[in-house]
């Protein structure tokens, strides 16, 4: 699903990614470990260029993502990201919150159908072979209330549906959590990516976290997951990633990384996490 070749990234003179390469295949479920500053939040926001790659390609399904002329908002639409921080808007009710991305996108791709068919029928009065018009049967209305369905169906599957209708500050850290998962899902993405989901969280609240992400897991979805929770890495994980100094040190299944790791820094770190 994702090829990452000779991905680098430096802040000025500062190389925070030398040189990863990482293959995801679809449904994997990748953990990333690796002690504070390995790059692991950078790494993460270099798969979806919310930041800028400063050398190397991120090919997701076929296209490199990593080039500037690609349109990047077009390919993340299928990449969910999931932070510590929830970043819910909080002027903007639950239901509003999972809906505005998917609204827009829907918007987005009406305003482009109309202006292509514009472009058609201007271009048809010259053709023999009239090019066909792209369908805009389906109302705004229409478009609207089933992004709304998606939505309060999604909210069900959690169990908040009452929460539907109130703003984010009225939620509990796991609730806010479990709604921005909700509101990744709510753009059928084929990945997810999570850094840190539960490093914000009250102790009390990690397990329902974590328990969606399992569920998410189970389902086939593909994840990468920066975490700390070493319990939940070796249970969910498909592969761990260990990160240090910007590059990717360990790569094995997660028993083998816990029981028996191969890198020398691996060893270090796990002597302190676990
Ligand atoms: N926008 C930025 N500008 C300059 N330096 C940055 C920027 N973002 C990250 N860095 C630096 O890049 C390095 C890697 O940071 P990053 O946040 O990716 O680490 P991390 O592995 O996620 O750490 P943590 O476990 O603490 O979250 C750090 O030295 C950090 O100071
Ligand atoms: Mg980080």
């Amino acid at each position: 699903m994702i090829d990452v070749i000779n991905l680098k990234k430096n802040y000025g003179s500062l190389e925070v990614l030398k040189d990863i390469n990482l293959t995801i295949e679809e449904g994997e479920k990748i953990a990333i470990v690796g002690p504070s500053g390995s790059g692991k939040s950078t790494f993460l926001r270099c798969l979806n260029c919310m930041e800028d790659p400063t050398a190397g390609s991120i090919i997701f399904e076929g296209v490199d993502i990593a080039d500037m002329k690609v349109d990047i908002n077009i390919h993340r639409r299928h990449m969910g990201m999931v932070f510590q921080q929830f970043n819910l808007f909080n002027n903007k009710t639950v239901l509003d919150n999972i809906m505005l991305a998917p609204l827009y996108v829907a918007n987005h791709d009406l305003r482009s159908k109309k202006i292509k068919n514009m472009l058609i029928r201007v271009k048809n009065v010259f053709r023999k072979d009239k090019e066909a018009l792209q369908d805009i049967s389906k109302s705004k209305m229409a478009i609207k209330k089933e992004i709304r369905d998606h939505a309060i169906n999604l909210l069900k599957t959690i169990g908040l549906e009452d929460k539907a209708q109130v703003y984010p500050s009225t939620l509990s850290g796991g609730q806010k959590q479990r709604i921005a998962i909700v509101r990744a899902l709510a753009m059928n993405p084929k990945v997810i990516l999570f850094d840190e989901p539960t490093s914000a969280l009250d102790p009390e609240m990690v397990g329902e976290v974590l328990e969606l992400i399992k569920k998410l897991a189970d389902s086939g979805m593909t994840l990468v997951i920066v975490t700390h929770e070493m319990g939940f890495a070796r249970e969910v994980a498909t592969k761990i990633l260990f990160m240090d100094e910007g590059q990717i040190k360990e790569q094995s299944p997660p028993d083998q990384f816990f029981t028996n790791p191969s890198h020398p820094r691996a060893k270090e770190f796990l002597s302190k996490v676990l």
